[in-house]
C-alpha cells in the first residue's frame, strides 16, 4: 500500500525556545518539518535530535538570515525548488530589543522591523497563496502580549508585535472560506533565550519565577492552531494582563510597562543617555 503523503510544517526561530518546541510537537505528529534559522549548527542539531525520536521524517534545512532584505522570497523559492508545498507556516523568529529609544543601535533597529515585521509579512503573502489554491493550509504567527501594550525602552519590540496582531486579523478575516487559518499567539514573557538577549533575565517576573517555559507556550499555541483560533493568549494571568490593559488609558498603561521595566535594570538604563 502507498504511504500517506506527511504534511508539511515550515518553522522559522526552529533551533530554540518556543519555535524548536514547536517543531517537537509537529514532529512527534508526523509532519515533514521545513526549519529556518540562521545558525547551520544548531539546525542539523535539532534534525539529528528529531530524526532520532521520529525516524523517517523529511527534514529540509535553511540557514537563512530573515532580516536581510530578499531572504523570504529565497526560502519560497528553495522549497519551490525542492518540490516541498508548506501545509503549516509558523512565523516564530523574532528579536527584541532594549534601552531608551534615542540610543538605539540603527542596525539592530533595522533588522528587529525587518525580522518581526517584513519577514513575516513577506512568508505570509508567499505560502498563503498555494494554500488557497489548493483550498487548505494554516499559518501561526507569533506575537507577545507586549502587541497589546505601548512598551517603553522596548518601544520597537513593542510595536513590532502589535503589527503582528492586526496584521494576522485582517488577514485571518479576509481568509475565511477559504480552507486557510491565521492563528496568533501572544505569550507573555517566557523562559528562553530571548530573556538574556534583550537583557531581561532579572526583570520582575524572572526574579519570581512567573515565566512560562517554551514547551507550555508551544503546547499552547499548536492546540490553537490546530483548532483554527484567531488569537491565542497563554494562561489565566496573561489573558487577565490584556483583558485589563483593554479598560486603561493609553498613558496608564505605558507608565505601567515603564515601571516594570526599571525593576532591576536601572543599572542598564543609567548608561543609556
Ligand atoms: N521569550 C519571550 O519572553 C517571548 C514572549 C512573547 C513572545 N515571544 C516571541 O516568540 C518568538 C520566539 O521567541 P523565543 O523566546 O523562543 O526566541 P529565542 O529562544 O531567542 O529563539 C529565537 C529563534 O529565532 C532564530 N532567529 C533569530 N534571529 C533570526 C534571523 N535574523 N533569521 C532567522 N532566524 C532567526 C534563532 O536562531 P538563530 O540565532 O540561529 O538565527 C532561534 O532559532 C519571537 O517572535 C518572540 O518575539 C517571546
Amino acid at each position: 500500500m502507498e504511504k500517506k503523503k506527511s504534511k508539511t510544517a515550515l518553522i522559522t526561530g526552529a533551533t530554540k525556545g518556543i519555535g524548536y518546541e514547536l517543531a517537537r510537537l509537529f514532529a512527534a505528529d508526523g509532519y515533514d518539518l521545513v526549519l529556518v534559522a540562521r545558525h547551520r549548527d544548531l539546525l542539523v542539531k535539532v534534525k539529528e535530535e528529531m530524526l532520532q525520536l521520529h525516524p523517517g521524517l523529511q527534514i529540509t534545512l535553511l540557514a537563512q538570515d530573515l532580516s536581510l532584505p530578499g531572504a523570504s522570497l529565497e526560502v519560497f523559492r528553495k522549497t519551490e525548488k525542492k518540490n516541498i508545498p508548506v501545509d503549516v507556516l509558523v512565523n516564530d523568529a523574532g528579536i527584541g530589543d532594549f534601552g531608551k529609544f534615542y540610543t538605539e543601535d540603527l542596525s539592530r533597529i533595522s533588522a528587529l522591523l525587518h525580522l518581526n515585521i517584513v519577514a513575516l509579512t513577506e512568508l505570509t503573502r508567499l505560502y498563503v497563496k498555494p494554500m488557497v489554491q489548493r483550498g487548505e493550509g494554516k499559518v501561526l504567527n507569533v506575537s507577545s502580549v507586549a502587541g497589546f501594550l505601548p512598551g517603553p525602552y522596548m518601544a520597537v519590540y513593542y510595536a513590532s508585535k502589535a503589527y503582528v496582531i492586526s496584521f494576522s486579523e485582517a488577514i485571518a478575516n479576509e481568509l475565511e472560506g477559504t480552507g486557510v487559518t491565521v492563528t496568533t499567539s501572544c505569550p507573555g514573557p517566557t523562559k528562553t533565550g530571548f530573556q538574556q538577549e534583550v537583557g531581561s533575565e532579572n526583570s520582575f517576573l524572572a526574579r519570581f519565577n512567573l515565566l512560562f517555559s517554551a514547551r507550555e507556550v508551544a503546547e499552547d499555541a499548536y492546540r490553537a492552531l490546530h483548532k483554527g483560533r484567531k488569537i491565542e493568549i497563554p494562561g489565566i494571568i496573561n489573558q487577565a494582563l490584556v483583558g485589563t490593559s483593554k479598560l486603561l488609558p493609553v498613558k496608564v498603561k505605558a507608565e505601567i510597562v515603564k515601571k516594570l521595566q526599571e525593576v532591576n535594570r536601572s543599572d542598564v538604563l543609567k548608561g543609556n543617555k
